[in-house]
């Protein structure tokens, strides 16, 4: 096959993954389906996404973060609430918008993963949170698995009003119990009149628990709580209005919440190769390693790299760049398998990142440490132990982007999920598992083979090779990138040619800093009380 024939190939592959996603997305835009999504406009209200729109600046970019959580689980895409990065008045603030026509915007397992991991983004990116709330509260069946996590969202908002970190709750619809305290713990409440129902326990709860007969109006609306309750701030006629106040808010507060430097810059030199090329780059076949400078050429400012120790440890690429004008440092796996030099590259490189103050990007194409006899007697543990606690202990931002394979301890070695990266997206074609799909089958084999022999029985070869086919297609499934996105595993799964603009962003956010009046000595020891 000639080099362009495999492009052409790898670039096939790629666009079909990139349509699969597409896919996914659309299922997510599509909330709860056209039944519920036309009851929902003929009440006079508008969609989680008509009111993102609404509430930030017209034109301007929005990142939307974990879109297709729930994906492939028994939940709809999505998981009923919308989330990502979107800017008002100029400034960048996260954003939460229960999605009201998925089981009335009710709270299931993905949901209160996806809207944590929103709160910590916007925690370690001094964020102003704001909360587009219409949501039923618990999925009641499900309430075993989300009842006790589900407090760490509460205390979460209120940290955040700790750290000087602005929250913003405009209530659009029903808040009931554990809902209402979204309102409850945030700075400024927005309730909608005629719409918000916010109290602890509906009307027929009340009746239950107490025989008071009550309305939903008397007992939590705009109206009672703006005039009585105090817990809405701000009363708004209608939905455009509540976005409006929203708006007015931000506008004075939302640049408050950091230092920063300015926002990316359009006229940064781009890369000199074509980004479309990103696309037909990656190996088809995960298994055939390709180069990462190729990639960086076509992400970084100028396709400029200066690359350090390019002669050492060569199976893992690193460097100096910039994106959008942000420098950054890169660690880009090149030939699938991580070394003992490898890894003390690696090591050594975090902590000069660390020592200039330096964010770094890992881009993850990596089947893990080198197994063998060899090795393991040349330290392979050791060192791969090294480049863990660099990563771990660094102080400095990591990003991280899965271009290929993440498997077994490279994950770690390479900022994997649990490493905490500021932010993590995998391209369309990546996979992540302990193993490849093969190598786990045939590990299972040997070692029931072996099972087999110690207890003296014969081993069924065609049970074997039946089994081996099923798991590996199992693993195959399981390790897919929208499937890991769909448990929430990284921030979100995205299109190869979009990399630039979204690690220019998520750079330019990690610049982020506490201003004088957030420092611990100025700030409270509390979010700010209600009254
Ligand atoms: N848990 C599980 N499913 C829920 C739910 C919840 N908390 N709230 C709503 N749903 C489901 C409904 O059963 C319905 O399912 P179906 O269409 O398959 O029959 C679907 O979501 C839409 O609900 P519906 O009542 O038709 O929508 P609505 O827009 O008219 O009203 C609510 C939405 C949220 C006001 C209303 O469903 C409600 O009061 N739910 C219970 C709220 C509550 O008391 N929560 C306690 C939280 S701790």
């Amino acid at each position: 096959m000639s080099t362009l024939d495999g492009a052409a190939a790898n670039r096939a592959a790629m666009l079909e993954r990139v349509a699969e996603l597409e896919a996914a997305l659309d299922q997510a835009r599509a909330g709860g389906g056209p039944r519920y999504v036309q009851r929902h406009h003929e009440r006079g209200k508008l969609l989680p996404r008509e009111r993102i729109e609404l509430l930030v600046d017209r034109d301007s970019p929005f990142l939307e973060l974990m879109p297709v959580a729930a994906w492939g689980s028994e939940y709809p895409v999505g998981a009923g609430v919308v989330t990502g990065i979107g800017f008002v008045h100029g400034n960048p603030c996260m954003i939460v918008a229960n999605d009201p026509t998925v089981r009335g915007g009710a709270v299931n397992p993905y949901t209160l993963k996806k809207t944590q991991r929103a709160g910590q983004i916007a925690a370690e990116n001094r964020l102003p949170m704001v909360n587009l709330v219409e949501s039923g509260g618990a999925d009641l069946p499900k309430q075993a698995e989300i009842f006790i996590p589900g407090g760490q969202s509460f205390r979460d908002l209120t940290r955040l009003s700790a750290a000087r970190i602005p929250t913003v709750a405009v209530v659009f619809g029903n808040a009931t119990a554990g809902g209402a305290y979204v309102p409850g713990m945030s700075d400024y409440t927005i309730f909608v009149a005629g719409q918000a129902k916010v109290f602890l326990a509906g009307p027929p709860l009340v009746k239950m628990a107490t025989g008071e007969e009550s309305d939903d109006e008397t007992l939590g609306g705009a109206q009672m709580h703006g005039t009585r309750s105090g817990l809405a701030d701000f009363v708004a006629a209608d939905e455009r209005d509540a976005l409006r106040l929203a708006r007015d808010v931000l506008r004075r507060v939302a640049s408050r919440a950091a230092v920063s430097a300015p926002p990316p810059d359009p006229t940064a030199p781009p890369p000199r190769h074509d980004p479309e090329e990103l696309l037909s780059i990656p190996s088809a076949d995960l298994r055939v390693p390709y180069d990462p400078r190729e990639v960086l050429a076509r992400i970084v400012d100028a396709s400029e790299f200066d690359e350090f120790k390019p002669r050492y440890g060569t199976a893992l690429v690193t460097g100096w760049a910039s994106i959008h004008g942000y420098p950054v440092g890169v660690l880009a796996n090149a030939r699938g398998v991580l070394f003992s030099e490898e890894a003390q590259k690696a090591a050594q490189f975090i902590q000069l990142a660390n020592a200039s103050d330096t964010p770094l990007l890992f881009l993850q194409n990596t089947t893990g440490y080198m197994v063998g006899a060899a090795y393991e007697e040349k330290g392979i543990i050791k060192h791969g132990a090294l480049m863990i606690n660099a990563v771990s202990n660094s102080r400095v931002p990591h990003l991280t982007l899965n271009v290929g394979a993440s498997y077994g301890a490279g994950n770690y070695g390479m900022c994997g999920r649990a490493f905490e990266p500021r932010f993590l997206f995998a391209w369309p074609n990546a996979k992540s598992a302990v193993m490849g799909p093969q190598q786990l089958s045939g590990v299972l084999s040997i070692v029931s083979r072996q099972a087999a022999a110690a207890k003296g029985v014969p081993f069924d070869e065609e049970q074997d090779a039946a089994v081996r086919a099923m798991v590996e297609a199992e693993i195959e499934k399981q390790s897919a990138a929208l499937a890991m996105s769909g448990r929430l595993y990284d921030d979100g799964v995205i299109d190869p040619r979009d990399t630039r603009t979204v690690l220019g962003l998520c750079l330019w956010l990690a610049s982020r800093r506490e201003p004088p009046h957030a420092r611990p000595e100025h700030a409270g020891n509390f979010g700010v009380f209600r009254m």
